[in-house]
């Protein structure tokens, strides 16, 4: 009785589409170093930004990530914070986000913040303060002393307090002079590492997120969440553990792949703060009547990943999905990508929401990992799949990564490599160079007389998005075109089939009674081929391409039927087809009419109430 009151009161200040926006959420990670320089000092800002919104509406974003814009040295590009609530100074003021906050709502865009739990950058004031060993801060970082050794020679030595290694090369322990003890850093040195055991840490991050969410932010992108706790040392006799080898071929002693890292990720305790997390983010769905969505970035095991979304009492984060990064290369074949994509939906718990990561700032861009041929497909098959997509900037016109050399090199990962000829192996700023918005200097990116923070990639001159909005067969009117198809019924809501029919041709069905239907069909091969989707029974016969990739002969608005479907090589095709029947029309049985008239006649009282 009590759960309906409550439904209404909720329905009452906030509509369905405020509650469930996130559910099916098309959101743009924007990069802000290299997303659009405003004050030409050849760094992207927040005015840079909000100039571009028209553009992402237009594209038919649903909501921005922006990484980090807090006050930073730029160790870690940002991913090193001093003051988790002010804005960095070359990305412009408060007030600059504000209206850009307003801007994003005006235009119906929602804002969502990177969350940095795991660390701040060594400059902040708790952690000077921690150095000081002022309480509370004294406990705030993970501190520990030094362990005595003896070379051969009998010489005596303190050694770090476990064989740690930061996730970018070498000991994840420095020693700090003045508090004469070392300190975790899992990243760079500037990156020292919250103390998840004390509940001061837990609260002050926890003030973090409402300090945003008072401003009106959508949600939150956690960084590097499975790496917050580390192994207790009060049960390990009083030391950090060393890690055991991992035995990894190809890894030197200062390489983080050396060790497994069972006492550093991972750890259980982690859930239950992000657990935490959503209880205060859903302080905020009634004062703000909107759901506030929360993003976790781990790179682990799939069973690992799936419990953040919750338990059956206690809801959780989305866990991003990474397979479509680490799992599908340029050889993958259909088999491999339905493979993956069934992986997904089969270990995500039931009614828990999927998501779909194509590209990050962190990792090679779709072009360079997949290969040019599959940008239209990639780009589709994250559209059109259940749940939230998540597109890196620059995706939707099939950015490369760009040339940076080892001078220009800013990455922390390429640099502690010491290698001057093989960092770009480790560099993530190829997938960091700046947006080509047309074919002026810089790539339109920026008016600076002097150098972009990132050089501009070489190939702006004819990839660049000017171009593509010029050219109707691009890989940006591809990528629109399924986005306005993405906010079909059927992509909504509607059923997920996938099926390889060869090595080469993959199709992925989303299918709703009494709406039309939406086809996808990718054709990974080189060959031309035609397809006959008669098996698919529940598939509507008649099609109509609504989107149609840069390698395809058939255009868009061509009609045809299921039983044969020219794709040509390396084509991605979206079709819309005719509505989908509430159940085949020969095994109807008339004593069920009833029942279908009863389902249609509630299913249009739902959708009119709630859509
Ligand atoms: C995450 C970020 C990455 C950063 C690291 C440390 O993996 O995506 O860019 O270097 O965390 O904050």
């Amino acid at each position: 009785m009590r759960l309906p009151i409550l439904l209404l009161l909720v329905a009452t200040a906030a509509s369905a589409s405020d509650l469930d926006w996130w559910k099916t959420a098309l959101i743009y990670q924007i990069y802000p170093r290299s997303f659009k320089d405003s004050n030409g000092d050849g760094t992207g800002d927040l005015n840079g930004i909000t100039e571009k919104l028209p553009y992402l509406h237009d594209t038919g974003i649903d909501a921005i990530w922006l990484s980090p814009i807090y006050r930073s040295p730029n160790y870690d590009s940002g991913y090193d914070i001093t003051d988790y609530r002010s804005i960095q100074e070359e990305y412009g003021t408060m007030e600059d986000f504000e209206r850009l906050l307003n801007v994003s709502r005006s235009l119906g865009i929602r804002v969502v913040l990177d969350f940095v739990p795991n660390h701040t950058g060594n400059e902040s004031e708790w952690f000077n303060r921690s150095i000081a060993g002022e309480a509370p801060y004294n406990e705030y970082y993970v501190w520990a002393d030094g362990l005595n050794a003896t070379y051969d020679n009998g010489t005596v030595y303190t050694k770090p307090p476990s064989n740690w290694i930061s996730n970018f090369r070498k000991s994840a322990w420095e020693f700090n002079e003045v508090r004469g003890q070392y300190y975790l850093h899992q990243f760079v040195i500037g990156q020292p590492d919250l103390n998840y055991r004390s509940n001061y840490v837990q609260e002050a991050m926890k003030n973090v997120l409402r300090f945003w969410l008072d401003k009106g932010v959508s949600g939150f992108r956690v960084d590097a969440v499975n790496k917050l706790y580390e192994a207790d040392p009060n049960n390990y006799g009083g030391v950090y553990p060393d890690e055991p080898l991992s035995g990894a071929a190809n890894a030197g002693p200062d390489d983080y792949e050396y060790l497994s890292h069972i006492y550093t990720e991972n750890l259980l305790e982690t859930y239950d703060v992000v657990y935490s997390w959503r209880d205060v983010l859903d302080e905020y769905i009634t004062s703000q009547g909107e759901y506030k969505i929360m993003m976790t970035e781990a790179y682990a095991a799939l069973q690992l990943m799936i419990r953040y979304y919750g338990t059956s009492t206690r809801n959780g984060s989305i866990p991003f999905n990474f397979s479509f990064l680490g799992d599908i290369n340029k050889n993958s074949t259909a088999w491999e990508i339905k493979t993956v994509i069934d992986r997904w939906m089969t270990y995500m718990p039931s009614g828990r929401v999927a998501n779909w990561v194509i590209g990050n700032h962190d990792q090679s861009r779709v072009a360079n990992r997949q290969g040019v041929d599959r940008i239209d497909a990639m780009n589709m098959l994250a559209l059109i799949l259940p749940g939230v997509t998540i597109t890196y900037q620059g995706e939707e016109i099939g950015m490369e990564d760009g040339y940076v050399s080892w001078n220009d090199t800013q990455d922390p990962q390429a640099c502690n490599t010491d290698d001057p000829i093989n960092y770009y192996l480790h560099s993530r700023d190829p997938n960091r160079t700046p947006y080509q918005w047309d074919s002026t200097a810089h790539a339109g990116f920026s008016n600076t007389t002097g150098s972009t923070w990132l050089p501009v990639a070489d190939n702006y001159l004819t990839l660049n998005l000017a171009a593509q909005i010029a050219n109707p067969k691009s890989h940006y009117h591809f990528y629109k075109d399924v986005v306005t198809n993405r906010k079909s019924p059927a992509i909504q809501e509607g059923d997920l089939d996938t099926r390889a029919l060869s090595e080469s041709i993959l199709v992925v069905t989303r299918l709703l009674p009494g709406e039309a239907g939406m086809l996808g069909v990718v054709n990974l091969a080189s060959e031309a081929q035609t397809i006959d989707l008669t098996s698919l029974r529940l598939l509507p016969s008649d099609l109509e391409v609504v989107a149609s990739g840069v390698n395809c002969a058939l255009e868009k608005n061509a009609t045809l039927t299921k039983s044969s479907i020219p794709v040509s090589g390396h084509c991605a095709l979206l079709f819309r087809s005719g509505v989908v029947s509430y159940g085949g029309a020969a095994s109807t049985h008339y004593l069920s009419y009833p029942l279908i008239l009863l389902a249609l006649a509630s299913y249009t009282i739902i959708r009119t109430n709630f859509s």
